[in-house]
């Protein structure tokens, strides 16, 4: 395939503020390449709808966007939407889609008990996509499910309104340590893209646990599939990040400053 020369966009979808997390990692490893991220604000929590609802209702925004903007690649940045849309968006849209799923893989891989927890919200823990995670990858494995309905919600706040999260958290380590096998858990998943924006909080109520995320790899698949279609990029620049918000809320001051301080423009749409 022949190599041609255009600032690359890559489109990082997701319900709300969770986009950010793996556009920090995309960011960190392809800083040459242009992000766009879409925070569907108004269809938040994606982790509460019907599968066959969230499913129309994300392929449908998504036409809107791409008809809008120019995108070389899509990240669906939410577990609760790839567990549920990924075959029927690929069907629909002719660019590279690249799922963030429930890093199951590499949990099972790291850990020594074989105590898991995965936390996510109440939708990704209970679809068919994540059981077949775990039984083609974790099948030996104890999993420690929490489908926490508050978790994500209270992060897209803390980030929107810097609303406090301590009594969040502390339901979420209770979930966990109601389970028998609690003293075993060496290995968490963070099967939520909005938790990694709150990794540090929960390591230090949840010492000694290796917390997983799926960022790191899903920059590198962007990287791969990057080269793979042979789409160059210009790696003397360094490419703008920007966000459309989906939704009637006037952004934040909170929100404006997070993103400012990432370096992330605020598009009109
Ligand atoms: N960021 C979404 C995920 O990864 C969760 C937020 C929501 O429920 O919309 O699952």
């Amino acid at each position: 395939m022949s190599a041609r020369q255009h600032t690359l966009r890559v489109l990082i979808f997701d319900s709300g503020v969770g986009s950010l997390s793996i556009g920090a990692a995309i960011h960190d490893l392809l800083p040459e390449v242009e992000l766009l991220y879409v925070m569907d604000h108004d269809g938040f929590p994606y982790g509460e709808w019907d599968e066959a609802k969230l499913t129309a209702h994300i392929c449908a925004t998504i036409e809107q966007v791409l008809s809008a903007h120019h995108v070389d690649l899509l990240v669906m940045a939410c577990n609760s939407a790839s567990t549920a849309v990924l075959p029927a968006l690929r069907k629909q849209i002719t660019i590279p889609v690249v799922g963030v799923v429930p890093a199951i893989k590499p949990a099972a891989a790291l850990s020594q008990s074989g105590v898991i927890g995965l936390l996510a919200t109440p939708g990704t823990v209970s679809r068919p996509y994540t059981a077949q995670l775990i039984q083609d990858f974790a099948a030996n494995c104890q999993i420690i499910a929490v489908g926490s309905r508050e978790l994500a919600p209270a992060v897209e706040n803390y980030i929107w309104h810097g609303q406090e999260l301590d009594a969040v958290l502390h339901k979420v380590k209770t979930a966990f340590s109601q389970h028998p096998e609690f003293a075993h858990m060496d290995t968490v998943v963070l099967a939520c893209t909005h938790f990694p924006l709150v990794a540090k909080q929960l390591s230090t109520l949840m010492p000694n646990i290796n917390w997983v995320d799926s960022g790191q790899a899903i920059a590198r698949r962007v990287a791969f599939l990057i080269e793979q279609l042979g789409l160059t990029t210009m790696p003397d620049k360094l490419a703008t990040q920007s966000v459309i918000i989906l939704g009637e809320e006037p952004i934040s001051a909170s929100l404006r400053c997070y993103l400012q301080a990432n370096n992330i423009h605020i598009n009109a749409g």
